[in-house]
């Protein structure tokens, strides 16, 4: 249990972690790669933890140097892992378990992939489907919808698949199945979203054809690489969020990912009256900046259902945020958040009424009503790292302290929240 109270002011800089989703595609994309690469920055999350351990069940040969900040992995090509005598843990991480369907599916080997709780109640049954039309043999719990599942990967052909709903885990999946896949393999989602995995296939020089919303890939060796992983947005996010709302707040965050599929959430803050600048620093495979905020005076907006996927992780925080904005926020077209690590919707429309806040649930999304003072309170996590930050921020915004229960799931994503957060702190 964690105490959260209000400081009197908000001062300083946070250097981000290196970025989760990058940090998973790197690593896969490093262990099928021939030769040598080094990973500079990787996120320090428990989530790219699990994506580690699991490629070297898998016989991925990984190297950390605390002192440098680096990951050294030998490369196995595209056919040399090997199969894991015991099943493959994921733990909370439901991007360790799709994108490695995507590899597993082409591998000649047998594989059982499993997870924590949670992980166990998402669904898998979206890559499931494309895997085995690929020719992949799976089997999963619940008739081949949940984990643990069993793969016997195959020689897999190339296929045309349309997702039914915007997920770059699904499309990640599918464009690593397609690496190993005789013939085309071609995506198409019906929304963009998150596009790391197309942006690093395009700066290893792989032959990804793209155009509009659609992706085809064909079978080719993966050249090793060095990369340095840019901050991740979403821990960013955070701190773009207190800063706003609270009264006196001057923030800077350094190494900040701004990809324009992954800054939904600071178009929609723009939109509400949101005062901050960027200074870009560097573009390629990722651009990169500074990032400065202060308070700001907000109004409430709606977000629609094609901005969702560029700030689906950033909504419980969009909440947050609403609770201190003139008007009414409502966002739809997010049903998926109900399947995410908790059901966000719920969870944070529980925990924020706790606090005395004007919101409520729809069946796809949220609507708040502002501006309302919070109040401390016992506060739950609900298991989730994106609601602990969340109402970490609510609680450093409320007018008396909260008791936050659950804090330690924040290392799913960043373990050094609450010091950095703390650090902000004055008074
Ligand atoms: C992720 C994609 C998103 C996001 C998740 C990470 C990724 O999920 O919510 O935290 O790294 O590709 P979906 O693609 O399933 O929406």
């Amino acid at each position: 249990m964690i105490i959260i109270h209000k400081p009197k002011r908000l001062r300083g800089e946070v250097f981000i972690p290196g970025d989760k989703s990058i940090s998973h595609r790197a690593l896969i994309l490093a262990s099928l790669a021939e030769g040598v690469s080094t990973i500079e920055n990787l996120s320090p999350s428990a989530d790219v933890q699990s994506t580690c351990k699991v490629l070297q069940k898998l016989g991925s040969e990984i190297f950390s140097n605390e002192k440098s900040h680096e990951v050294t992995l030998r490369g196995k090509g595209r056919c040399g892992l090997r199969e894991s005598p015991v099943p493959l843990f994921c733990g909370n991480s439901g991007t360790t378990a799709r994108l490695l369907m995507g590899v597993l599916a082409g591998q000649r080997f047998f594989s059982v992939l499993t997870g924590d709780q949670s992980l166990q109640r998402r669904p898998m049954q979206r890559v499931i489907v494309p895997m085995q039309q690929m020719g992949a043999q799976i089997l999963a719990r619940q008739q081949n919808t949940l984990l643990p599942i069993a793969i016997q990967g195959a020689h897999l052909r190339g296929i045309r698949y349309e997702l039914p709903i915007a997920s770059a885990q699904v499309k990640t999946a599918l464009l690593l199945a397609g690496l190993l896949a005789e013939g085309e393999t071609t995506v198409v989602e019906p929304l963009q979203s998150r596009d790391h995995t197309e942006r690093l296939f395009q700066w290893l020089g792989l032959p990804l054809q793209k155009v509009n919303l659609q992706y085809s890939i064909e079978s080719t060796p993966i050249p090793s690489f060095r990369l340095s992983v840019p901050g991740d947005f979403s821990s960013a996010a955070y701190f773009v969020a207190l800063a706003a709302i609270h009264p006196d707040a001057e923030l800077t965050l350094r190494n900040v990912n701004i990809n324009p599929t992954r800054i939904g959430f600071l178009e929609v803050l723009q939109r509400m009256g949101l005062k901050y600048e960027i200074q870009v620093e560097k573009q390629s495979p990722e651009p990169v900046g500074t990032l400065m905020v202060r308070s700001s005076p907000l109004r409430n907006v709606a977000v629609s259902a094609a901005e969702v996927p560029k700030l689906i992780d950033e909504l419980p925080l969009l909440a947050v945020v609403a609770t201190q904005a003139e008007g009414k926020l409502t966002v739809h077209g997010a049903q998926e958040l109900r399947v995410k690590e908790s059901d966000r919707i719920r969870s944070i429309v529980t925990e924020l009424t706790r606090m005395g806040a004007q919101l409520s649930e729809l069946t796809d999304g949220f609507v708040v009503e502002g501006p309302t003072p919070l109040h401390g309170a016992f506060l739950r996590t609900h298991g989730d790292h994106r609601i602990a930050m969340a109402l970490a921020v609510a609680a450093a915004v409320a007018h008396s302290p909260s008791q936050l229960t659950g804090e330690r799931w924040v290392t799913i994503s960043y373990p050094d929240f609450f010091n950095a957060l703390f650090s902000l702190y004055e008074v």
